[in-house]
């Protein structure tokens, strides 16, 4: 007996650990087998990147503080790696999936990532970052929904729908590769997808027959989530429902004060959450628009991606012309002034129970300026190379992260520019030193004819302001000090600028890049590197056991490190999970 109750005791003992930290921060595992598969979105065949044989890949869907546990098993014949765009990989820019952070995974070769979505909320999207794939598929939304103890700012919506927006080109990414090699510029896409499928044809002159489109089923009188991603190459696109208002509601990670739009521009890398009220009358299924914005529209008609909104008692399809994109072409303000309305909702809790607005960036002093300039390609060494404040980025052989961690010097230098260099334009692995606990000013100035938009790994940053010309201190006094909006992606109109403030919290290395592929491939990107001046493990977690090594560490790395023992580590911990979890419901059992 005696034996007996010690043994159900240490079985409890067991189970109450397991379940508490289980219950505290349960993790989700997923399988993502990358491969080629067969697609015809635009009606002509072509290799997309698929994952476990979906274009576009799965949604990720977590709670707040939930552990993401996913293993990338790379069957395309050229390296991978994922980034979790706005993911804020708190502590761990080993997970961040970049070149400057992370070694690439070989083809054939398995590799798992590993983290928490720490204190973050919101709508993202996840893409392989390396070598124009995206171009060719491989993303897929991730949701993080709020605990259920934190009460969201809207009535729980009666669906959430994920739609993915983009450009096309019927060319695949080595092609267009090969294209921006040779020093030229990848021209106009061939159309825009909506969730990997090409336009309804709503004109047939336009539309060629068979096209497969994205139909979204609504019943009427409800209200649902949009969570909708531009994940596209470099166009920005005008999203549209026909006869519907979007309510904003969140922006990559942000509730923002909710106003209604008739249409928004949505830039690459960007994600917005509308909430769509189904109040129309059903006389026909509605199209849902995504166009190109900016553009001369009489070479860009076919860039235009097509759905179509159906409520369960609609009358018949959707005919006549498609709702009209803004109509602004003697009007340059008319998007930024758009832009300039989303706002923070300040008295709405986020991830945390307190309101959003407590964090009161306004008062808080800039410690560092830097202002990045984006200028039009230029040949360097006789490449076309794309610059910003005139450094062209050299992604090293050995990642910045990976360098530090083994002392390893000459890998790249910590002297990016406070201001556009006015010589000759460079390249070099130029990174910025951010000061830990800093709170750094970025002026995003685009001296180019062409929008472009601008990420930050690891961060939410505050978008204070824009405008036309050029930024001056004197911007400064037009800055929102008190409900600009905190988000990872921000347009820079061309001609224009745009100011972020970050609060340098998080210690590691990470990407600052133009979201635009193109650009970004021929090097406008950088990284800023974070450093705790303190020796703790508290700011920084822990280079993960399966990190990859390459480059100048390559001769760490063990072939058998990778695919199989990753997975079965994952299988075993499976394993005796679900063993704990039988055992414990035997408990009650045995007494
Ligand atoms: C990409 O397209 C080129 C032709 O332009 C083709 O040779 C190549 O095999 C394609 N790559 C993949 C992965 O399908
Ligand atoms: C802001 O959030 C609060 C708190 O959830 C909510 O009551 C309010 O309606 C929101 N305001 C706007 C303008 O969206
Ligand atoms: C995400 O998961 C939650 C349960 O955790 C569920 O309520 C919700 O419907 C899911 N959302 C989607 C889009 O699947
Ligand atoms: C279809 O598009 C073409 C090209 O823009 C245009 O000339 C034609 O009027 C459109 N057809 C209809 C039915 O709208
Ligand atoms: C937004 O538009 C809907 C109708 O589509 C309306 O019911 C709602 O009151 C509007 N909300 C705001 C905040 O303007
Ligand atoms: C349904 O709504 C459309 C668009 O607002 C309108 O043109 C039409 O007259 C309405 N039909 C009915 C039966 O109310
Ligand atoms: C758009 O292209 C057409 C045809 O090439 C040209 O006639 C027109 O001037 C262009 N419009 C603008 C605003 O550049
Ligand atoms: C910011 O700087 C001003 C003037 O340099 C100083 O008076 C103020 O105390 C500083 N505020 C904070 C929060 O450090
Ligand atoms: C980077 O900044 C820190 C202060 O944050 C400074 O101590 C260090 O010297 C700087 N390093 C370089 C190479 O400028
Ligand atoms: C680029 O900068 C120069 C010098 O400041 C300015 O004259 C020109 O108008 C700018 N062009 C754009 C598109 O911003
Ligand atoms: C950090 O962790 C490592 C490995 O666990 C340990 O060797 C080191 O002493 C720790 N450093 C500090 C400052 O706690
Ligand atoms: C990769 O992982 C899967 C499942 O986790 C496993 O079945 C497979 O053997 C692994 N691949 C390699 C090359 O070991």
């Amino acid at each position: 007996m005696a034996f007996k109750s010690f043994f159900t005791l240490f079985l409890i003992h067991i189970c109450l650990f397991a379940s508490l930290s289980y219950a505290e921060d349960p993790s989700f595992y997923h399988e993502f087998e990358v491969s080629y598969i067969t697609a015809s979105p635009l009606g002509v065949p072509q290799q997309v990147i698929a994952i476990n044989g979906k274009f576009p890949g799965p949604v990720i869907n977590v709670t707040t503080n939930n552990n993401v546990i996913v293993n990338v098993r790379n069957k395309l014949d050229e390296n991978l790696l994922f980034t979790w765009a706005g993911i804020q990989q708190r502590r761990s820019s080993w997970q961040d999936g970049v070149l400057g952070t992370n070694c690439p995974i070989p083809p054939k070769w398995n590799w798992t990532y590993n983290f928490q979505v720490k204190d973050q909320i919101g709508s993202f999207f996840y893409f392989p970052s390396l070598n124009l794939q995206r171009a060719s598929g491989g993303f897929g939304g991730f949701i993080i929904n709020n605990r259920a103890v934190i009460s969201i700012p809207f009535t729980t919506p009666d669906g959430d729908i994920t739609i993915l927006i983009g450009d096309w080109y019927t060319r695949n990414h080595t092609a267009l590769r090969k294209t921006l090699d040779a020093g030229k510029g990848l021209g106009i896409p061939d159309g825009v997808l909506i969730n990997g499928k090409g336009p309804y044809q709503y004109n047939t002159t336009l539309v060629p027959d068979g096209i497969d489109y994205e139909t979204i089923d609504v019943h009427p009188g409800k209200t649902y989530r949009l969570r909708v991603h531009n994940v596209g190459v470099s166009t920005t696109l005008n999203f549209r429902i026909q006869n519907h208002n979007l309510l904003l509601a969140e922006s990559e990670g942000s509730y923002t004060v909710q106003q209604n739009y008739t249409s928004l521009d949505i830039h690459v890398g960007q994600s917005y959450s509308f909430l769509l009220t189904t109040d129309q009358n059903a006389s026909s299924d509605y199209y849902i628009v995504a166009s190109a914005r900016f553009v001369n529209e009489s070479h860009w008609q076919k860039v235009t991606g097509v759905g179509i909104l159906r409520y369960s008692n609609s009358k018949g399809k959707a005919a006549g012309p498609l709702p009209p994109p803004p109509s602004d072409e003697f009007d340059k303000t008319f998007s930024m002034n758009q832009a300039r309305s989303i706002r923070w909702n300040v008295s709405a809790s986020g991830a945390r129970p307190n309101p959003q607005g407590s964090f009161r960036y306004g008062s808080i002093n800039v410690t560092d300026v830097y202002v990045l300039k984006n200028k039009p390609p230029v040949m360097i060494n006789g490449k076309r190379r794309a610059t910003l404040s005139g450094n062209s980025f050299v992604n090293p052989a050995t990642p910045i992260r990976l360098a530090d961690q083994y002392k390893l010097k000459g890998v790249y230098k910590l002297d990016f520019p406070k201001r556009p260099l006015t010589g000759a334009p460079r390249m070099e692995t130029s990174v910025i030193n951010g000061t830990f606990r800093g709170f750094i000013e970025i002026i995003l100035q685009n001296n180019d004819t062409k929008m472009q938009s601008y990420h930050v790994d690891g961060y939410a940053f505050f978008v204070v302001g824009m405008d036309y010309g050029d930024w001056t201190e004197n911007s400064r006094g037009t800055y929102n000090k008190w409900d600009g909006i905190a988000r990872s992606t921000i347009q820079v109109y061309p001609g224009a600028w745009t100011a972020i403030l970050i609060s340098l919290d998080n210690v590691g290395v990470w990407n600052i890049r133009a979201e635009n592929l193109d650009s970004w491939y021929l090097g406008q990107e950088t990284y800023i590197k974070v450093v705790n001046p303190e020796p703790t493990n508290k700011t920084e977690l822990p280079m993960p056991d399966n990190a990859l090594f390459c480059g100048a560490l390559s001769k760490l790395q063990k072939p058998e490190d990778i695919s199989s023992e990753a997975s079965l580590t994952i299988g075993q911990s499976r394993v005796f999970f679900t063993l704990l979890m039988i055992i414990c419901t035997l408990i009650p059992i045995f007494h």
